[in-house]
């Protein structure tokens, strides 16, 4: 008999698969398996688990020890040569995927005073939130915006997008959100260099916040009929405000604490088809309860201290730190201050999960809502 074991997946459980290797059905499979096909029920169980299994990790990335790599690759590469001047963050068990969790990417980009990326599009949806540097700007379909820390920033599937920090600006360094991987598993990426290398700035400098960011407000004429958000920049100032009143009025969800959603202005929907991003407040000395849902989420800390305990794993977390949950792991929040709030801000698939109908979502019911922590 073959020495390769085809009933590894076995379960012994009513309606799952359960057949044990014998020689006739060994050599049944290898004839099978010269017609590029397979029997079912040798992989059945592992290609459908009870419920979902992620690969990725769930990991810290501490900003304090990514800095220096990041304003050092400013020194290596230049912006021209390297297309993006990026560290990402390869987690490691979606290396493969080079993915930071589930079909998510990120990476963290920097860019000296003066430089100015080319401009390009591509298939893959982008964001950025900016951690630190004055004087960044980034031009989505000529429209230009000019960014600051804590900003987030759309540049979604199709547009044109250039990068750049102007010269009397510092280094500025943001994180990169994109879902490259997904749109690879799909096998429909693309990827055009602008034919000119940049774009012309069509719109005045700002013009979208100034026609959709307004509270409760739209312009009377303008159209839009994308898919996206006719808003590319959400503001930090406005966004902590209107998380500060919110939290005034809310006790907040047990889970997640004070959260709203960065929304498409004109359908109150994600800000793009496949990411969502939200930013959350955790008050003084608040600690969540544990939950799990679907869909895979990436953390950046925008303001504050605190911890977050993903299966069991305690990942401690300070500003501009970012860290992931992977999909359908049970995860916890906690402010480590008792005086200031701590805010997170995070993107995801949740998009994809929901038009998908893939989105379902758990509470840990044991121990109080919360999990044990793993030595
Ligand atoms: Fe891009
Ligand atoms: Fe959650």
């Amino acid at each position: 008999m073959s020495k390769t074991s085809h009933d590894q997946y076995r379960e012994s459980v009513v309606g799952r698969a359960d057949v044990a290797d014998t020689a006739q059905l060994v050599a049944y499979y290898e004839q099978l398996e010269k017609l590029a096909t397979g029997a079912l029920w040798t992989i059945a169980n592992k290609i459908e688990p009870w419920q979902p299994k992620s690969t990725s990790v769930p990991i810290v990335w501490r900003y304090r020890d990514l800095r220096p790599y990041v304003l050092r690759s400013a020194d290596l590469v230049t912006p021209e040569k390297a297309g993006r001047r990026v560290v990402f963050l390869n987690n490691p068990g979606r290396r493969d995927v080079s993915a930071a969790v589930g079909w998510l990417y990120s990476g963290l980009q920097v860019m000296k005073p003066g430089e100015l990326a080319s401009a390009h599009a591509h298939s893959a949806s982008a964001l950025r939130f900016i951690m630190e540097g004055s004087g960044a700007y980034t031009i989505v379909d000529g429209h230009k915006m000019t960014l600051g820390a804590n900003d987030f920033v759309l540049t979604p599937n199709g547009t044109w997008h250039e990068h750049g920090v102007s010269s009397d600006g510092t280094a500025c360094i943001w994180q990169d959100g994109l879902d490259i991987p997904l749109v690879n598993a799909f096998e429909a990426g693309f990827y055009v260099v602008h034919p000119e290398l940049n774009q012309a700035i069509t719109f005045p400098v700002n013009d979208s916040t100034a026609s959709w960011a307004a509270t409760a407000l739209h312009p009377q004429r303008a159209k839009w009929t994308k898919p996206y958000s006719p808003l590319f920049k959400y503001e930090w100032g406005p966004t902590y405000e209107s998380l500060c009143r919110y939290a005034r009025v809310t006790d907040g969800s047990p889970y997640d604490g004070v959260l709203m959603n960065y929304v498409n202005p004109l359908t109150g929907g994600p800000v793009m088809p496949t990411m969502g991003a939200s930013m959350q407040l955790l008050r003084p000395g608040e600690r969540t309860r544990a939950h799990r849902h679907t869909g895979s989420f990436l953390y950046q800390v925008a303001k504050g201290s605190g911890n977050t305990v993903v299966n069991g794993t305690r990942l401690d977390w300070t500003e501009h730190d970012i860290f992931c949950v992977p999909s359908w792991s049970f995860h916890e929040h906690a402010n480590a201050s008792q005086f200031d709030d701590a805010c997170l801000f995070c993107f995801n698939d949740l998009p994809v999960m929901n038009s998908l109908g893939l989105y379902r979502e758990e509470a840990l019911g044991e121990n109080d809502g919360h999990q044990p922590i793993l030595e």
